[in-house]
């Protein structure tokens, strides 16, 4: 960067403002001069333009460049060193600044390289990204129409559209929300307002023991949001699910049954709609059928899963989900909008969510404002400032079309089965099961373990082999691919593809 430049815009944010550029006398209260801008715009100006340079080189071009580590592995220990972390009393010039942002893009791991399949979201998306560009320059807050116009009217259309994807064509609720198990937590604490409206104003005294179902398979956010809301953790019954990670309907019934005998109040069944490991899907039909019975309110954990109803072939996984009470689904994960995008929808029309969540402010939610206040939709969430996230999942959708979402999705599915033909091809590997969904689950059986017996001492040893495959893929920042035991399995690999720079 030009260091005249630079000089310039620290001069102007000294504390003895020059008084002929700002126009009138000093005024000086408290030692604080008052007049005269503290930041010269301009200044900033070529250090945002020159960081734009690096973020486009380094975590765009070069990040998603095959060639390309997928990441720099650093110890902690040695990345502290590495980045100098501590903060000082003084500040340091644009250039070690832009050296800082460098680093930082450097040492990061680069969850946009082809080589990725580590998560459950992947893949570099342009849209998306200038969207999160445009409101992180406009720094706007989603609870009042007044500071938030647009972004207001955004959250309303994607809402609405993902709620006829759902096929809740004529209406209904949402939010988007800082993660999907936020959406989670929102699901328990909705279903249980609506069980049990009291519980908002006079608190765990007004509720029986409350009971929610769930299978053994489901997100870790489900026991969180139990415990998070007073429910408890031993309130949540697990549903056994079959060999494939689904639900098994007459099993939750059963456990209905045994919780009712218990004097037990059940008020809530989550189904998921692709599992977190497997990639299952729950039998959403069977479940509301249970639910509806019972008088259960159902929600859907489409956080992962959702993406599969903008494919005409694939959305038959989620068959029923109209029939759900509300639904999570993040569009951050295979429709590859940028982080964070969660979006928590409700079937109902009634306000219950305002209802359940209002707690009506009166310096932020005033109704004798001059326009229509139904668009202040901020009193429906937990948070007070809250990110437009929705518009990150809006131009992305408004510039590839549903046509090209649903390409998207269904190259997912097409990458996972053909990943899955060649590990079946392949010496050494061995799939778990057949994917139903992106989750590609598989062992690496080195040469050594080759021709040993199937026995329990062979499944100990093939549990250390993904550990070690995996720090050494870090360490040559080859690829990164997740791990883990499940139930009773030896650790194993589950790997995703998602991103179409993938080929
Ligand atoms: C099925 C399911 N539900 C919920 C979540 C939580 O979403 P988030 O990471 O946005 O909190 C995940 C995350 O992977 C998931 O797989």
């Amino acid at each position: 960067m030009d260091s005249d430049t630079e000089m310039h815009r620290k001069e102007s944010s000294s504390e003895n403002p020059d008084p002929v550029k700002a126009k009138c006398p000093p005024v000086l209260v408290d030692d604080v001069y008052l007049n005269g801008p503290t930041l010269d715009v301009n200044g900033a100006e070529d250090f945002i333009r020159e960081s734009m340079r690096i973020i486009t080189e380094d975590a765009v071009k070069k990040a998603t460049d095959v060639r390309e580590k997928v990441c720099e592995w650093h110890s902690p220990e040695d990345l502290k060193e590495l980045l100098d972390l501590q903060l000082t009393d003084e500040g340091e010039s644009d250039t070690r600044i832009l050296e800082r942002c460098r680093d930082a893009i450097r040492y990061s791991v680069k969850t946009t390289h082809p080589r990725f399949f580590n998560q459950l979201y992947a893949g570099m998306e342009p849209y998306s990204m200038v969207a999160s560009f445009i409101i992180e320059a406009l720094k706007p807050s989603l609870y009042t129409y007044e500071v938030s116009p647009v972004f207001t009217l955004v959250e309303d259309a994607v809402l609405r559209k993902m709620r006829e994807v759902i096929g809740w064509k004529e209406g209904g609720d949402g939010i988007f929300n800082a993660g999907g198990s936020l959406s989670n937590m929102y699901a328990v604490n909705l279903a249980r307002y609506h069980h049990c409206p009291d519980v908002k104003e006079l608190g765990l005294s007004a509720v029986p023991r409350l009971v929610l179902f769930t299978s053994q398979e489901c997100h870790y956010s489900i026991s969180k949001a139990a415990a998070f809301l007073g429910i408890g953790t031993k309130n949540v019954y697990v549903v056994p699910s079959d060999n494939r990670g689904k639900m098994i309907p007459t099993a939750l019934e059963e456990l209905i049954q045994t919780a009712k005998s218990e004097g037990a109040v059940p008020f809530m069944v989550n189904a998921t709609a692709g599992t977190t490991v497997l990639g299952a899907f729950d039998p959403i039909e069977e479940i509301a059928d249970i639910c509806e019975k019972h008088n259960l309110w159902l929600h859907v954990d489409a956080c992962w899963g959702g993406a599969a109803l903008m494919s005409a072939k694939h959305k038959h996984l989620l068959k029923g989900v109209h029939r759900a009470n509300s639904v999570a689904w993040n569009p951050h994960k295979m429709l590859m909008a940028c982080l964070q995008c969660c979006a928590f929808l409700v079937r109902d029309k009634t306000g219950l969510l305002q209802r359940c969540y209002s707690a009506r402010a009166s310096y932020l939610f005033q109704q004798d404002k001059f326009y229509d206040v139904s668009y202040d939709t901020g009193d429906k969430s937990v948070q007070c400032s809250r990110k437009p996230d929705a518009f990150k999942f809006w131009l992305m959708w408004k510039a590839l079309g549903s046509k090209e979402l649903e390409q998207r999705v269904d190259r997912a599915f097409a990458m996972a089965k053909y990943l899955a033909q060649e590990v079946k091809k392949r010496e050494g590997f061995r799939l778990l099961m057949e994917p139903e969904y992106a989750n590609v689950c598989f062992w690496y059986i080195p040469p050594s373990l080759r021709d040993l017996p199937d026995s329990t001492e062979l499944w100990e040893k093939i549990h250390k082999v993904a550990p070690v495959v995996k720090e050494r893929m870090m360490k040559k920042g080859s690829m990164m691919v997740g791990y883990q035991p499940h139930g009773d399995k030896a650790n194993f690999f589950r790997m995703i593809i998602i991103s179409p720079q993938m080929n």
